[in-house]
């Protein structure tokens, strides 16, 4: 016996690898097909358009301009969004600052103070030594002169004047507007509290 009669010996043995023959598919598949593509066509057949598709849409101007998103031509700027893009690295979400880094706002008695004076803290910013709650820091806080409106200064200074308990009234855009245009030739921040308590 050699090694080429044990091979187809071994062969013999091994039965054919199975194979799925050709099966039709399940009668009631084939009918619930055919019922959709009958309901189909039916569908589209019956169906009676009302409208032009190019009339678009039919509502008469007046209609659309009697409603709200129409009559308001002004958007309100969101002083919590102002917040959480320019302010919130360095005081904090929760008004609490950075102890002996960043001065906190929440009860702070600048933050509740006057409202020119924020204004120039926001427009030009502050360096040099400020005591915040009776604690002095020493930091930068950078102007926003050339990165935020005017609106903008006044809806972030709104923001942080009502929120942690803060409970001061509102800042008009217009105290901004006329605290820029009086200081339009400062271009250096504020010398922390010596500079800011004269204003
Ligand atoms: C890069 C960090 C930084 C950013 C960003 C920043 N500040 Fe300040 N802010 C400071 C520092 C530091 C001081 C204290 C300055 C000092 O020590 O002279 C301060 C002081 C203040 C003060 C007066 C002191 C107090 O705590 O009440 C107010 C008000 C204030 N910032 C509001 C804001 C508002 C509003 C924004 C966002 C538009 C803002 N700051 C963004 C760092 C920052």
């Amino acid at each position: 016996m050699n090694d080429n009669d044990a091979l187809n010996d071994a062969q013999k043995r091994e039965k054919i690898d199975p194979s799925e023959e050709a099966k039709s598919l399940p009668w009631f598949i084939t009918m619930t097909i055919g019922a959709l593509l009958m309901w189909s066509a039916t569908y589209i057949a019956e169906t009676v358009m009302t409208a032009a598709p190019e009339d678009g849409d039919n509502r008469a101007p007046q209609v659309l301009a009697s409603t709200d998103c129409a009559a308001t031509d002004k958007v309100a700027i969101d002083g919590g969004a102002v917040f959480q893009g320019k302010c919130v690295a360095c005081h904090q979400a929760n008004g609490q600052g950075i102890p002996g880094v960043f001065p906190p706002l929440a009860a702070s008695e600048w933050v509740a103070g006057k409202p020119e004076v924020l204004a120039n803290i926001l427009l030009h910013g502050i360096s040099g030594k400020l005591t915040v709650k009776g604690v002095a820091y020493n930091g930068q806080m950078p102007a926003f002169k050339d990165l935020l409106t005017d609106g903008e200064i006044a809806a972030v200074l709104t923001h942080i004047r009502s929120q942690w308990d803060n409970k001061s009234e509102a800042i008009d855009e217009k105290l901004i507007t006329t605290v820029r245009d009086a200081t339009k030739d400062r271009a250096n921040p504020y010398n922390g509290d010596e500079e800011l308590s004269k204003l």
